[in-house]
């Protein structure tokens, strides 16, 4: 008898009102608004205001994904966060969410992945249902990295927006839909393309980190543009491989908003039509684990996809990780 898959019964959102546009950035930094549009396509990001967090962020998108689904939160049997940039060290803002939504009880844990936990997340999210464990799963994505962002280094801060995005996976019996295929990997041996180097064990919080700057974002922008193509071509391949898919099987891709040029030179690679590939990174940035789902979540919104429809998702982020899935709606 066939197992159980795990099906996508509903999807949220949310992003900060706040907007910093390039010509903001103008106005602090060495850069302009043509540099910025050229090499990133991003016009616009959100970033948090007072008073919010990234779990104020990851409860309105939970939230709304649950009345999407028309569920309850007491409905849910676990709940996992991806995230980077919880709202502090621990607890998980999985229970802060847990908390605020009202799912007593609930199982509750934060999956830190960087810009590919959303997958990792969706891949952990589906085994719980696939093995008959749990009936429902919500699987947030979020990430405030304006919160660890270096304002004065133009290489980096320009990037970033913050975010969260949420989908609720049901159990169901109906083999032709659901998360079809997750593919994740991981190079350790790549840990400082992309990190924060103070305020955990090796290097805890003092006025020296401080004064470092260790608190904030280091990146080796052109290393990780050269991982960042290679891996989503890569990921792309593998996804309608093993799917069995042509590029015309598949309805739509939504990849890591990450930079504009990456997902062009990944998708070109395989002649998707730009028309195929879900864009926003001009309005938000990149939000990390909650690119995806956002982006998923304004791609069901806008009629793009919907009951039916195959998509692919592929990310890549700091760690190094790397992952893909393939996912019938
Ligand atoms: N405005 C103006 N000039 C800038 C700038 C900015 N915001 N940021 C960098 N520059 C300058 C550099 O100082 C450099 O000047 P120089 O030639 O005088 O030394 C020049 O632009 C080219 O820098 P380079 O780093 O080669 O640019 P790039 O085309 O690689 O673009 C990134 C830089 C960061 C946009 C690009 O490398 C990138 O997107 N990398 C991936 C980062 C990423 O995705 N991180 C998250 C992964 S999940």
């Amino acid at each position: 008898m066939p197992g159980m898959r795990a099906v996508i019964k509903g999807i949220g959102s949310a992003v900060p009102s706040r907007i910093m546009t390039n010509h903001d950035f103008e106005a602090i930094l060495d850069t302009s608004d043509e540099w910025i549009t050229k090499r990133t396509g991003v016009k616009e990001r959100h970033l948090l205001g007072e008073g919010e967090t990234s779990s104020t962020l990851a409860t309105t998108a939970a939230k709304q994904a649950l009345e999407n689904a028309n569920l309850k939160p007491d409905d849910l049997d676990l709940i996992i966060c991806a995230t980077v940039s919880p709202d502090m060290p621990f607890p998980a803002v999985a229970c802060l969410v847990q908390d605020a939504i009202g799912a007593v009880g609930v199982p509750a844990f934060d999956l830190s992945a960087a810009c590919s936990g959303f997958i990792y997340a969706l891949s952990v999210g589906s085994q719980f249902i696939e093995t008959g464990k749990y009936k429902r799963v919500m699987v947030i994505g979020v990430d405030a990295l304006s919160r660890f962002c270096d304002y004065t280094d133009r290489g980096s801060c320009i990037l970033f927006g913050d975010a969260a995005g949420a989908v609720v996976l049901e159990a169901s019996e109906d083999q032709t839909k659901g998360i079809e295929y997750t593919v994740l990997h991981t190079d350790g041996s790549g840990w400082d393309y992309i990190h924060v180097p103070g305020g955990g064990t090796a290097k805890p919080t003092s006025q020296k980190t401080l004064d470092d700057g260790e608190h904030y974002v280091k990146m080796r922008g052109r290393d990780v543009y050269k991982f960042a193509v290679e891996k989503m071509q890569w990921l792309l391949g593998d996804c309608m491989e093993k799917c069995n898919l042509s590029v015309d099987d598949v309805d739509l891709v939504v990849p890591h908003q990450v930079n504009i040029r990456i997902i062009e030179s990944a998708t070109k690679k395989y002649n998707f039509p730009m028309d195929k590939v879900y864009v926003n990174i001009d309005r938000y940035g990149n939000t990390s684990a909650a690119s995806i789902p956002l982006a998923l979540s304004e791609a069901v919104a806008a009629g793009k996809a919907g009951p039916g429809s195959t998509i692919v998702m592929v990310a890549f982020g700091a760690g190094l990780t790397w992952a893909g899935a393939v996912v019938k709606m």
